[in-house]
């Protein structure tokens, strides 16, 4: 072979490495998918760009990338369907997100999740292995129906889990520091993040054959569904001489709550007749910062403190009290998305999403 023709093999070689996938629109699937297409649209996967979650736009509009380089890094995760991600990515482009541009708003896309083929680990956070067939889908149907629109392959990671640790796994800052962390010991096809995050729920997979189920595509977590993950914490009541004890039990394989913004609460208090006695309320978090003080993400470098339930854990909150018959005891754990201290830096104090105490679990035992 000619050095010439090496040059222009190996430049196409690179250009192709570095080239940004095209990936069908989401829309594309709600004609024969219409229920998953709609718990999509509900999801914080289809949401998770600046212009459709005001958290992540706040955080974005202080980050330092933004202000003094211009490069939402971020896409790599958050918008990773986008026509100029290598610019985003690159060493000397600048990239940022654009609301007139389609591709910037597919989020996280059918498409682009269903092409993940493998997941390489990095240091800095984990890379998606996108397949090359623009049409060709994987997941875990046996003997799926074969359709004009697209092929389809069954994936081991999208059994067991290992699909979703492209992103979520871990991320580092610039102090090579784990800002964010998920972890999953030993997944088994039983227990993993798609048993959990994605349960079986009524209702056909295509609008082409009738299946009785199909994997629920809403992705509970702490923005929306909530609800469905309560069976997975576990609160109980145990009277003792000196008052009782509250013990939490945390089923899911990381910690309770995971992102560094949360800030998880238990409020105790008992009632009889008119009485109210309130106990002080406990708070659960994961404060990252430097210099033993809490800081931006992007400047973290230690874990100032750490309270958050673990991994299945659990945690037992002693009480004293002298109860009395007719007393009723009321547990009530929830959280704020972002910690009520921080909202001011991150200019989301009228932002009402971010300020909400939602409730995770809440329990009354009756003294007998
Ligand atoms: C023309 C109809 C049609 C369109 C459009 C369509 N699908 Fe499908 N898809 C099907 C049918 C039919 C099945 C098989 C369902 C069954 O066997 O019950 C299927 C199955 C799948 C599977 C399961 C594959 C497996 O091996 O488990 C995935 C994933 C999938 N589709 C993703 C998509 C995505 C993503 C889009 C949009 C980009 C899309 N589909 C658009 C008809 C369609
Ligand atoms: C390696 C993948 C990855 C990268 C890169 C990434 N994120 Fe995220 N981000 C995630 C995942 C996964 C979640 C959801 C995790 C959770 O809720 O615990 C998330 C959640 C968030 C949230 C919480 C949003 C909410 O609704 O409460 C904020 C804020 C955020 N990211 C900001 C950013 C910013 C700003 C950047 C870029 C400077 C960025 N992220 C880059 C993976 C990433
Ligand atoms: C392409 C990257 C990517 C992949 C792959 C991915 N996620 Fe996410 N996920 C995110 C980001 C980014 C967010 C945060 C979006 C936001 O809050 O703005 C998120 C949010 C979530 C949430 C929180 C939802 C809420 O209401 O707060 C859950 C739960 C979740 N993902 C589960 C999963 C599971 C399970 C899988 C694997 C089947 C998966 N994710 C695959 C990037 C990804
Ligand atoms: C046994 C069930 C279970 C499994 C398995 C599980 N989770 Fe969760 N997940 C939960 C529960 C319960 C919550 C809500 C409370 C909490 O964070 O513990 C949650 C919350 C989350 C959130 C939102 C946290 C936040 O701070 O906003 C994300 C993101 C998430 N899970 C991702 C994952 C990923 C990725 C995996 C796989 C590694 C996984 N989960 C495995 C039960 C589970
Ligand atoms: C965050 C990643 C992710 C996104 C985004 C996503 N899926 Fe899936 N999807 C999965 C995983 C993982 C499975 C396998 C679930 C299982 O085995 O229980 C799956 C399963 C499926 C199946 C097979 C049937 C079933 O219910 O198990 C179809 C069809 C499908 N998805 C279509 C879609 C369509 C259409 C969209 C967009 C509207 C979409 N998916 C978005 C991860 C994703």
């Amino acid at each position: 072979m000619k050095l010439q023709q090496l040059i222009i093999i190996s430049i196409l070689l690179f250009s192709t490495l570095l080239a940004n996938k095209t990936f069908e629109a989401n829309l594309e699937c709600k004609e024969c998918h219409p229920l998953i297409y709609k718990e999509h649209q509900g999801a914080m996967h289809n949401k998770s760009t600046i212009f459709k979650d005001p958290i992540h736009k706040a955080i974005w509009d202080k980050h330092p990338l933004n202000t003094k380089k211009q490069k939402y890094k971020c896409a790599k995760c958050h918008i990773p369907t986008a026509n100029n991600l290598s610019d985003m990515l690159g060493k000397t482009t600048k990239g940022l997100p654009d609301a007139n541009n389609t591709t910037h708003n597919e989020a996280i896309s059918c498409a682009y999740c269903h092409r993940i083929e493998s997941v390489k680990h990095g240091i800095m956070a984990n890379k998606n292995i996108i397949s090359s067939e623009k049409k060709e889908y994987f997941a875990t149907m046996k003997k799926p129906l074969r359709n004009k629109f697209h092929y389809q392959a069954e994936n081991k990671n999208f059994a067991n889990g290992n699909v979703c640790m492209g992103c979520h796994s871990h991320k580092k800052n610039k102090q090579k520091f784990d800002v964010c962390v998920t972890s999953m010991s030993e997944p088994t096809d039983k227990d993993n993040c798609i048993t959990c995050h994605m349960p079986k729920v009524k209702g056909s997979v295509s609008n082409k054959e009738d299946t009785p189920t199909h994997s629920y595509h809403g992705f509970p977590g702490t923005n929306s569904g909530h609800e469905m993950l309560a069976k997975y914490i576990d609160v109980k009541f145990i009277q003792n001489s000196d008052g009782f004890d509250i013990s939490i039990y945390n089923q899911s394989p990381h910690l309770m709550l995971l992102h560094p913004l949360r800030f998880t609460q238990l409020h105790v208090s008992i009632t009889n007749g008119n009485n109210i006695n309130k106990f002080e309320t406990k708070s659960f978090v994961r404060i990252i910062g430097k210099d033993k003080k809490s800081s931006p993400p992007w400047l973290a470098n230690e874990i100032v403190k750490n309270t958050m339930i673990q991994a299945k854990e659990t945690r037992i909150i002693k009480y004293k009290s002298s109860l009395k018959s007719g007393d009723k005891v009321k547990v009530t754990l929830g959280y704020f998305l972002v910690n009520p201290k921080i909202l001011k830096k991150f200019s989301l104090e009228n932002n009402e999403k971010a300020k909400k105490f939602n409730i995770m679990k809440e329990k009354v035992f009756e003294i007998k």
